[in-house]
């Protein structure tokens, strides 16, 4: 009868399942499905979650170089607008398919200007790469 509303992004467990749910959206997505097919997933995973613990709930236990990573990534499969905008995309339709509130709204906020940063960080440092 009754129906029961979306939790917020609000908590680690949270933030795990939902770091699993994108994922399992992403790798079988034409767009971004070919930049993920050699991924360490059990390292990986990990590491993800601990970076969204800390971006929403100030949590310890990510410390790693995302910029880095990605430019990284680039060289070995070069990144385009259009992974950026289909990332931006699947990660803001995952949060808002299981979640409501201000911390999802931060996690879809955070993610575009994150994305927004790197698309920029990546694009620019491959261009001047040589
Ligand atoms: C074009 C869009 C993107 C693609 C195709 C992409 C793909 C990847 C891949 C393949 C890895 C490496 C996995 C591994 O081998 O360990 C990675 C790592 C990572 N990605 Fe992305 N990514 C994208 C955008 C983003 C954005 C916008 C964020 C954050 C808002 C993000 C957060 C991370 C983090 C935190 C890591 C882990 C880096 C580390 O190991 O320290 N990614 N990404």
């Amino acid at each position: 009868m009754s129906t029961v509303a979306p939790a917020d992004l609000d908590s680690a467990d949270r933030i795990d399942a939902l770091v699993h749910a994108f994922y399992a959206r992403v790798r079988p997505d034409p767009v971004l499905g070919p930049w993920f097919t050699e991924v360490d997933w059990p390292h990986h995973i990990p590491r993800i979650q601990a970076f969204w613990r800390g971006v929403l709930l100030g949590l310890p236990g990510y410390e790693g170089d995302p910029m880095t990573a990605h430019i990284g990534l680039h060289r070995r499969k070069p990144l385009d607008p259009a992974a950026f905008d289909r990332w931006v995309a699947l990660w803001t339709d995952t949060v808002r398919a299981h979640h409501a509130g201000p911390k999802a709204e931060e996690a879809i906020a955070r993610a575009g200007s994150i994305a927004g940063v790197m698309r920029h960080r990546v694009l620019s440092a491959a261009a001047s790469a040589g």
